[in-house]
């Protein structure tokens, strides 16, 4: 059986590219392999979020989990943190992760951009923290979006140097899983690059339907094609990429004729993608305020998942260090 291994930030409401690019894959390998579903608050912390509100992001990530159909009888699911052990598998991972390397990878370079004023050694080291709770379970498979792909390729790396520094058949190498298909890359509303949280132009599981409604109407798009087989711009792409995730595939063939015959009226192609996405949309966020408040059940599905987390980093975590030659007296 496969091992999956999955996680995302604890930055607050999960928006319509988490949901797309990890989330629905999460819940689809949950009944047919040994999954582990985490949320990294640890990762969050490389952008310094407010103490007093941490938790309640955590809490936040974890009813969202829930109400979108993650079952913690099937699946394995906690908080990163309560699981010490991948900080000390990081920093021993961190011994065979060059800095010239991490220095060159995408999102560290993005975010230096970004947030001059706070490149941190956390976020330097991100990828090791993150190959550390991929490898503590030996996972095979990794559903992330996208912009995951190059950290999956490094931890990879960080795989195969151990083993052949170390002279063993250790870990083996994971990959970023969207089910023999390309990753996900989930578009804004504003035209060009990828939803998410700091971008500003996301669609969230918490957002009513009228939120949904007024955003995707305010979507941009452009003058129209003038002439038959016209090449789409970026946001009319976009567009369509979103009806391509939320809709039955003869309204997308639809509406690609309709653009392709020059006749296409976006403000049609918007509601209907609105009514579409809320469809998705509100029968998760009519679950997530009945289980935030559930504060029984969110303690027990934690306490569980982080026992069961433990056990298989515990176990992980022994034989590495047995392997590097740290040892008791
Ligand atoms: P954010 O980018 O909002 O801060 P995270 O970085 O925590 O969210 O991402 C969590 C998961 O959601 C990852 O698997 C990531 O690949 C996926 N994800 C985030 N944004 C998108 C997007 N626009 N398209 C596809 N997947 C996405
Ligand atoms: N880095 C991921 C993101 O920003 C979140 C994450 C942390 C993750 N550890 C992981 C995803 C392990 C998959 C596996 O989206």
């Amino acid at each position: 059986m496969d091992t999956v291994v999955s996680g995302i930030r604890s930055t607050g409401q999960l928006h319509l590219g988490n949901y797309f690019g990890a989330l629905r894959n999460f819940i689809k390998m949950q009944h047919d392999a040994r999954c582990f579903f985490f949320i990294a608050d640890y990762h969050s912390l490389t952008t310094h979020p407010d103490p007093r509100i941490l938790h309640d992001n955590v809490r936040n990530v974890l009813a969202e989990y829930l109400a979108a159909g993650l079952d913690p009888s099937v699946a394995t699911i906690y908080v990163q943190s309560d699981v010490p052990q991948v900080a000390e598998l990081s920093m021993l991972l961190s011994m065979h992760a060059p800095v010239g390397e991490l220095e060159r990878t995408a999102s560290f370079k993005d975010k230096i951009r970004k947030h001059a004023d706070n490149v941190n050694a956390g976020l330097l080291t991100y990828p090791v923290l993150m190959a550390a709770d991929i490898l503590q379970h030996k996972a095979d498979k990794v559903p992330v979006g996208k912009d995951q792909e190059q950290h999956l390729e490094m931890t990879r790396v960080y795989a195969r140097r151990f083993n052949s520094f170390y002279g063993v058949e250790y870990f083996s190498e994971p990959a970023a899983y969207n089910f023999g298909t390309e990753l996900v890359k989930v578009p804004g509303l504003d035209g060009s690059g990828k939803m998410g949280k700091s971008e500003g132009n996301g669609l969230y599981l918490s957002d009513s339907d009228a939120d949904i409604r007024k955003k995707v109407m305010r979507a941009v798009s452009d003058s129209g094609p003038t002439a038959p087989g016209e090449p789409m711009s970026e946001p009319v792409a976009n567009l369509f990429t979103l009806l391509k995730l939320v809709s039955a595939p003869s309204t997308v063939e639809h509406f690609a004729a309709s653009y392709n015959a020059c006749e296409i009226r976006y403000g049609d192609l918007k509601k209907q993608l609105a009514e579409d996405i809320v469809a998705v949309v509100a029968p998760i966020r009519e679950r997530i305020e009945a289980v935030k408040a559930d504060e029984a059940f969110l303690r027990r599905v934690t306490a569980d998942g982080a026992e069961k987390a433990r056990e298989s980093s515990a176990k992980t975590l022994a034989q590495v260090r047995e392997i590097m030659g740290i040892r008791r007296f």
